[in-house]
């Protein structure tokens, strides 16, 4: 067995058994190695920042406050949902990462997929704008599903996504977050999550061939000013459970033919008024209705209707600067 294969080994039982010790014995009778190679793994984890404790004669233990991403740790929460889970320190953008990966090597990519990265250089946001992705202070994560239905059809999926951050933050923060039309999260009246979903046609079919759904979520505020959930002191949180959760949350919410209850419940209310910024012009509307498909039905200042496909809302006093 390779070194990297022990390390890796190594990880996914120490997150097996988080927050209790495993002795070298038991892991090297698992991995089919010897006891030296496990050793060199844990040797190998800690330099990359894995918090392992070890006691003579008890073995190694996984800190629980250890805030590592991994595949390991990720799949470990997924456990009989996991998917193939690709987890970087750095790369440009999960989104191309995962594209990439996916048109390189389409034989490994048969369902779904996640890229996670641990920071990004060149994070993608909507509308050509960038996305401030700096170290350890979010979670990164591209999602790649086949809706197999038409680009009109799957419109639900930016929905579905911001309905499967608000279900994971719910379930492992217990914060309960706004969703501002399409998919942007808010939390305490300052964004804190955006989404960017890119598809690609079958040009045969006219149907997705797949989608791409990228989530940023800010957990802490950064250095570069971006406000997140938490201030910079705060406790570190689990995020292999929490990108879990939100890729559970997704796998379930992606498949729906209509948006869920929580979605409309989470987002603006009828009546609401709010700012619509699309093709680079803002102007303020009133929300009239949701529809089935996530489609908003917006009541110009003129009184003229109309069904908004794209575009994004943002609250009145929240200029497009700050974002
Ligand atoms: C927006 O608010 O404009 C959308 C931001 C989407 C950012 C996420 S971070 C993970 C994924 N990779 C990217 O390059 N972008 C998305």
């Amino acid at each position: 067995m390779k070194l990297v294969s022990v390390k890796s080994g190594v990880l996914e039982v120490l997150e097996k058994n988080r927050g209790d010790y495993v002795s070298g014995e038991a892991l090297a009778e698992q991995l089919s190695c010897s006891r030296t190679a496990v050793w060199k793994a844990v040797k190998g984890l800690r330099e990359e920042g894995y918090q392992i404790s070890s006691v003579t004669n008890r073995g190694y233990l996984l800190e629980e406050g250890n805030d590592i991403l991994s595949a390991e740790g990720v799949c470990q929460a997924l456990g009989t949902e996991a998917i193939p889970v690709y987890v970087y320190k750095e790369v440009d953008s999960t989104n191309v990462c995962l594209r990439q990966k996916l048109v390189n090597h389409p034989e490994l990519f048969p369902g779904e997929a996640a890229v996670l990265a641990e920071a990004q250089t060149k994070g993608k946001g909507r509308s050509g704008r960038g996305f401030s992705s700096p170290t350890g202070d979010g979670l990164y994560m591209s999602i790649l599903v086949r809706p197999g239905k038409s680009v009109r059809e799957s419109l639900c999926i930016r929905a579905a996504a911001a309905v499967a951050v608000y279900r994971g933050v719910k379930k492992v923060l217990g914060i309960d977050l706004a969703i501002q039309w399409v998919n942007d999260l808010y939390y305490q009246e300052h964004k804190v999550c955006g989404i960017l979903t890119e598809a690609a046609e079958d040009f045969e079919t006219g149907d997705i061939a797949y989608a791409i759904v990228g989530i940023g979520l800010r957990l802490f505020d950064s250095d570069q000013g971006d406000r997140g959930i938490f201030t910079r002191d705060s406790p570190r949180v689990d995020r292999n459970l929490l990108a879990a959760e939100i890729i559970r949350a997704f796998l379930e919410e992606a498949p729906r033919e209509e948006i869920s209850h929580l979605y409309r419940e989470r987002s603006q209310q009828p009546g609401s008024s709010t700012v619509l910024v699309r093709d680079g012009r803002r102007e303020r509307i009133t929300v009239r209705e949701i529809l089935e498909d996530g489609r908003l039905v917006a009541e110009h200042e003129s009184g003229l209707e109309e069904i908004l496909t794209y575009g994004e809302t943002v609250p009145e006093e929240e200029t497009v600067m700050s974002r």
